[in-house]
This record gives C-alpha cells, structure tokens and sequence, in this order.
C-alpha cells in the first residue's frame, strides 16, 4: 500500500471548530504555552505522518510492521475466532491488514480516528482490500466516550492500538484511555498495543529530527492550519522545529520555537511570543516492558503476553481483560 492518493479535506464541522479555537486560544493563554498533539492530523498533516513512517530515521513503523509479521501465527493462537478488529488511531490503516489477516475469520474492521477525511478514504481504500470485511469507521476522538453499534455487544472484540499512539499520552491519561478501552471491549475483550522502549537518546533524537525535514514540516503544518481554520496569522518563517529528549520523564518533546520576539493575532485574540519561546506541540512517551505492563494492570488488564524485536527497539503487549 503506497499512500492514499489525493485526500479531499472538508474540513470540521463548526462544533469540531469551536473545539480546536478553544483548545489552541487556551493553549496559547497560558505561562507556557502548549496545543494537544491531536490537531496535527488534518489531511497534510495525515500524509506528513505517513512520509514520517517511511524515514529511514523513523524506526518505530517498520520495526512494529515486521515483529507483527514474526508473530501473526501466535496472535491467531491467542486471540477469539469471529472477532470484531477496533483500531484506535487507525491513520492509513497500513497495518491493518497484517493484523486482520493474523485473525482466524474476524468478524468486521472499526477503524477510529480523528482525522475524518483520511480515515473515510483509508476504511475505503482497505474495504476494496478485503472485500469480505463489514468495514464500519467511526470519525471521533478516542479519548471520549464511544459507543459502539449496538450489534456488536455479544460478540468478541479485539482492540488494536499499534504505533505507540499510547506515547502520546501522559502516562494517567494513558491508564484512563486503557480502562476506557476496557470497559468499551467487554469482559471477554482483548487488546494488542504497540509501544515503543526505551534506548539511546541519539537514536530517539534522529528519529523526531529527521535529515529531510519531514518531521519539522508535520510540525510546522500546525500553524498552516490553525492560519487556514482559525484564521491565524502565523508566519511559519519565523518558527523552527524543536526537538528534545527528556531522561527523567522519559519522553521525546516536540516544541515550536519563536525565532524572535514577535505578536500572533488569531481572530481577534493576540499572543506575545519572546525570542526562544516554545510552543510544546507534542510528547513521545517510551516505555521499558515492565513500566508499561503496570500501566497496563492499573487499568484493569491483565497481560497475557509480549513480543519484542531482537534489538529490542519497540514491543507489542497482548493484554486481556479476563
Ligand atoms: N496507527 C497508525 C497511525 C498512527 S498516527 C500507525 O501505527 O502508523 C496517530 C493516529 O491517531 C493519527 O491517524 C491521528 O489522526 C490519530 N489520533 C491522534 N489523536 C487522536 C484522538 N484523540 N482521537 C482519535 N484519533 C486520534
Ligand atoms: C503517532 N505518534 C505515535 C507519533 C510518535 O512517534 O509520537 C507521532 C510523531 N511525531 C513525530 N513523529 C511522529
């Protein structure tokens, strides 16, 4: 699968905007100044991130998609028979296939994401796929409430949560995104969770400040948009990609950095930046396996198995609810 060719983007709904205005005017009214890593994802920001997985730098996509692959029969083994697929953060669902077809027989695929547009022609583009699937996405943000189409209640479900999304949590929002999870797949419910491992700081600083620039522009891109959807004033010029590693919370920052001093007017609001000032755009939480398994467990899952790569760069946890 080599992309999804050109994705139309219509946009948000005027109460998904309201929602972005209030998150990006809050987040820029404080001492320091923060917008939720969620906003990236319009259709630009969709695509940056799947040019992002294909970087040589960006090891985590490729080092998943290959332990998935070694492991397809033993999650088979596993995991329930006639099970419905409910992927959270599905993006261009390129892993998607791996998995269902690691299945014995799976029911239908639920992909969830909130980036409507992309998700709308990746469900497309997979259902042309595999032709025999019920493909039913859901366009919303996983971290609220889903309710689930009422058929599916009796059936088994299997959460899927690849790419170490998880990392973008602080680790409480992650345990109450787990419980949720939980509570959402049922008493016989399973979840198979991608998250990457601790390792060497250059290593993880390359792989968030890539040589071709790709992932300054997947940051940079946020600005673009609050310009286009909320009608900001941006100049992308005087802003640079900051990436930094920090060793006691153990997780990757992406900030924005102001070049100079400089004043930011979106739709009537006005916000003072100082030369060096960040924007903190986004955190990359790493794990070591027996800190994410008690995550995990203080969620109310129970770990029933996990796979590493040999150089032990990302894992892939099974955890039941059972
Ligand atoms: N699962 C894919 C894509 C990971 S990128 C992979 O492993 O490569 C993260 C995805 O999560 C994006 O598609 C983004 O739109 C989605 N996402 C981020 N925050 C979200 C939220 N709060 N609710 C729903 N989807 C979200
Ligand atoms: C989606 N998420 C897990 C990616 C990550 O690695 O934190 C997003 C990303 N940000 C920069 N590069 C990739």
């Amino acid at each position: 699968m080599d992309g999804l060719g050109d994705v139309e983007e219509t946009g948000l709904s005027e109460a998904e905007r309201e929602t972005f205005a209030t998150d990006v005017i809050n987040g820029l009214s404080g001492a320091a100044k923060s917008i939720p890593c969620k906003w990236f994802y319009d259709v630009r920001g969709s695509e940056l991130f799947e040019e992002i997985t294909r970087l040589d730098e960006y090891y985590p996509t490729r080092t998943e998609l290959s332990l998935l692959d070694d492991i397809a029969d033993d999650l088979g083994d596993r995991l329930p028979e006639r099970a419905w697929v409910i992927e959270f953060g599905s993006g261009s669902s390129r892993k998607s296939d791996l998995f269902l077809d690691a299945l014995n027989d799976p029911r239908g695929y639920v992909p969830i994401d909130v980036a409507a547009d992309y998700l709308e022609a990746a469900a497309g583009a997979l259902s042309e796929r595999q032709p025999h699937l019920q493909v039913r996405p859901i366009a919303g943000d996983f971290t609220e409430p889903i309710d689930l189409p009422a058929d599916m209640a009796e059936q088994p479900k299997v959460g899927f949560f690849p790419g170490s999304t998880i990392g973008n949590f602080e680790p409480p929002q992650a345990t109450r995104f787990l419980a949720q999870g939980r509570a959402m797949l049922g008493d016989g419910g399973h979840m198979v969770i991608g998250v990457d491992l601790k390792k060497d700081t250059d290593r993880l600083l390359a792989a968030y400040d890539d040589a071709q620039g790709v992932t300054a522009d997947f940051n940079l891109n946020l600005l673009d948009r609050i310009n286009r959807e909320l009608g900001g004033e941006f100049d992308r010029e005087r802003f640079r990609h900051q990436v930094r590693y920090d060793p006691d919370e153990g997780r990757i920052e992406m900030h924005l950095e102001s070049v100079d001093a400089q004043t930011v007017r979106i739709d009537g609001h006005r916000f003072e930046f100082r030369a060096g000032e960040t924007i903190h755009t986004e955190n990359s939480y790493k794990y070591a396996v027996e800190d994410f398994a008690g995550v995990a467990r203080a969620a109310g899952w129970t770990i029933d198995h996990h796979w590493t790569d040999a150089e032990e760069l990302f894992s892939v946890h099974l955890l039941a609810a059972a």
